[in-house]
């Protein structure tokens, strides 16, 4: 693991700083946020998300999502609806990103690879608030990892992604969710679901209502199957282990036999299980196991959105 990079700083106030320096000046500066690490570059500035882009490998047609520091600096970039201003004043700050009709011309068209929709979020992370004020613009930021692979949630996942191919990483020890924000965009006034994440479907419906599916109208185009991806196989809804086999546990009773065992939570809490989540697929995954066996997690709360992400992450590769 690379942690002696010199472009990797403890996010103390001079590094935050010249994180924000290095945003107004075009540069590429992954942060921490509650939900992961994202590697953040200006907004406005085509050649800078541009290089997002590039650092990632990631496909141009998958947007970003923008992150401001407040509901006003929200307000003059997308247009809000009635339903999705009750979700701010509800969500924000935090892991909840929004997908609404663009408003400023001021934006990188290439953020929003081409649709007329721009997903913003205001993140609650106290790094990532402070970096928002001091680069003064609005900072479009993917998770901090190469297209396919596992979100970071840890300075040391982001090192070692991209070493010093980006111009700083601002450590903040470990992301406290864990899991992207949740995603929602609107058919008119209809919420839909278009990323599960680290807001509970639960709590958002008990404001927005049942959320829809994504379907023929709206979509996210980053959804594909193939995301989330270890080297490792995984084998899901396992109760036993194989001989060399990786074991990703959940909650008291661990099969035995595993060349390496890590537990999402012992104690089955599946927010501790989401916080868990990417940094333990990495381990396991480095551990050199073909296969990682993955115990059962219910699908309530966050189990939800982790089970989103290991189906994605046990999907056949393409
Ligand atoms: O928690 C998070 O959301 C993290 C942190 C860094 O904020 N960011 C993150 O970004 O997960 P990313 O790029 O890995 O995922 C963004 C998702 C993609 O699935 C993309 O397709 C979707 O947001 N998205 C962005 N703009 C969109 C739009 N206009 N319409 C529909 N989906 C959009
Ligand atoms: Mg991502």
């Amino acid at each position: 693991m690379q942690t002696d990079l010199a472009n990797l700083r403890t996010a103390d106030a001079a590094a935050i700083a010249r994180g924000g320096e290095i945003i107004r000046a075009g540069g590429l500066v992954a942060f921490p946020t509650e939900t992961v690490y994202g590697l953040g570059a200006d907004a406005t500035n085509d050649h800078a998300v541009a290089s997002i882009f590039a650092a990632k490998g990631r496909p141009q047609f998958n947007p970003l999502i923008v992150h401001v520091p407040d509901i006003a600096a929200a307000e003059a970039i997308v247009n809000f609806t009635p339903l999705a201003r009750k979700l701010a004043a509800a969500f924000w700050p935090g892991a909840l990103t929004l997908v609404l009709p663009r408003k400023t011309q001021n934006l990188s068209l290439l953020v929003s690879a081409g649709l007329d929709t721009v997903a913003v979020r205001v993140p609650s992370g106290a790094v990532a608030q402070r970096l928002l004020r001091a680069a003064a613009t609005p900072i479009a930021a993917p998770s901090a990892n190469v297209s396919g692979r596992t979100s970071p949630t840890l300075a040391s996942h982001v090192a070692e992604e991209f070493g010093e191919t980006i111009d700083l990483i601002l450590d903040d020890g470990a992301a406290t969710l864990g899991l992207e924000s949740t995603i929602i965009g609107f058919d008119g006034e209809q919420p839909v679901l278009l990323r599960l994440g680290a807001m509970a479907r639960e709590d958002i419906e008990k404001i927005a209502g049942t959320l829809a599916a994504p379907g023929a109208k709206i979509t996210s185009p980053g959804q594909l199957v193939n995301h989330y991806a270890p080297r490792a196989a995984l084998r899901l809804n396992a109760r036993d282990v194989k001989p060399g086999e990786a074991l990703l546990a959940f909650g008291a009773h661990v099969p035995e036999g595993a060349r390496v065992t890590s537990n999402l939570s012992a104690t089955g809490d599946e927010k501790e299980a989401a916080a868990n989540l990417f940094a333990m697929l990495r381990e396991l995954d480095s551990s050199g196991a073909q296969s990682i066996a993955v115990m059962p997690v219910p699908e309530r709360g966050l189990g939800e959105a982790i089970n989103d992400r290991l189906r994605r992450a046990a999907a056949p590769r393409t």
